[in-house]
């Protein structure tokens, strides 16, 4: 498989797509921060079967992360990624440095108001600022027909699906299944930072999980008393539960019964290591 072209320059970027679409390819970007995993492997897999061209971009975002321990422990290995990479077709690969998307004196921070402060916003303030504010760097840079996000993190899902619908951007976003581990367990860059013997422990976020869509299965509407199954089911993981909360599926607010589709969102602490994961639970109509 030919190794993807990596550009680090703005410009050279906007340049290589603008021609590429010029000539009438269709262009798909994946947008990542390296740590390369199966689930990113999904994204950039469905890019390409539906894209001309793939660019996947990897950038330790440095405005995102709340905590500076998070931002300083990220792995970034660039090499590591494109070996990662080899075995698809990805067109381009771009990894630019921090100074080339943030200049000095950079005036742009996008606030998604609520959406932004609630559920996850509560616990990493200023978090989705900071996705917020580099994607809309990178859809301006990469001018795409369509970007790839995992539904893993189904609030950022939200917040883009948002951005790009108020600063009426172009580029379609298409959310993609999140994939777990064998054992259930979420896919995420992160999940090698889980203390020993905490692995068996997570699993019990999707076996809660799953065990609320069993509730839902045998008629239960009352969100309330789901969510206290799920935190009791959580309890076992021996991690700190952050949050618990059925929600609906645009908006994200707190929904009381279920008449349709809602999300299950769980985010729970173990040592330093936080863990999110969600599941869309179906009423049977
Ligand atoms: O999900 C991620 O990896 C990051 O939040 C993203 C979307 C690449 C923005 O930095």
């Amino acid at each position: 498989m030919p190794e993807p072209e990596v550009i680090t320059n703005v410009c050279a970027m906007r340049e290589v797509v603008q021609a590429k679409r010029a000539l009438g390819k269709t262009i798909g970007v994946v947008p990542t921060m390296g740590a390369l995993h199966a689930g990113h492997l999904s994204l950039v897999e469905k890019s390409i079967e539906k894209c001309d061209v793939t660019v996947v971009t990897i950038f330790v975002n440095p405005t995102q992360f709340n905590e500076k321990g998070d931002f300083d422990r990220y792995p970034q290995d660039l090499n590591k990624d494109l070996s990662t990479l080899a075995p698809l077709r990805v067109d381009y690969v771009f990894a630019p440095t921090t100074d080339s998307i943030y200049p000095p004196e950079d005036c742009l921070t996008i606030d998604v108001g609520r959406l932004g402060r609630i559920l996850e916003g509560r616990f990493r303030p200023g978090h989705f600022a900071g996705v917020a504010t580099v994607l809309l760097k990178l859809f301006h840079i990469i001018p795409a027909d369509t970007a790839f996000f995992g539904e893993k993190d189904y609030q950022q899902l939200k917040v883009t699906e948002r951005l790009v619908r108020d600063s009426h951007l172009p580029i379609r976003i298409e959310a993609c299944p999140t994939i777990r581990e064998e054992d259930g367990l979420a896919m995420s860059s992160r999940n090698r930072f889980l203390p020993e013997g905490a692995r068996e422990n997570a699993q019990s976020i999707y076996l809660g999980l799953q065990h609320a869509q069993c509730m839902v299965d045998s008629g239960e509407t009352e969100t309330e008393k789901i969510i206290q199954k799920l935190r009791q089911q959580i309890q076992t993981s021996g991690g700190s539960i952050e949050y618990v909360a059925i929600v609906d599926p645009e908006t994200l607010e707190p929904v009381q019964t279920i008449r349709q589709a809602v999300v299950a969102l769980v985010a729970i602490r173990i040592d330093s290591l936080r863990l999110i994961d969600n599941l869309l639970l179906q009423p049977k109509m």
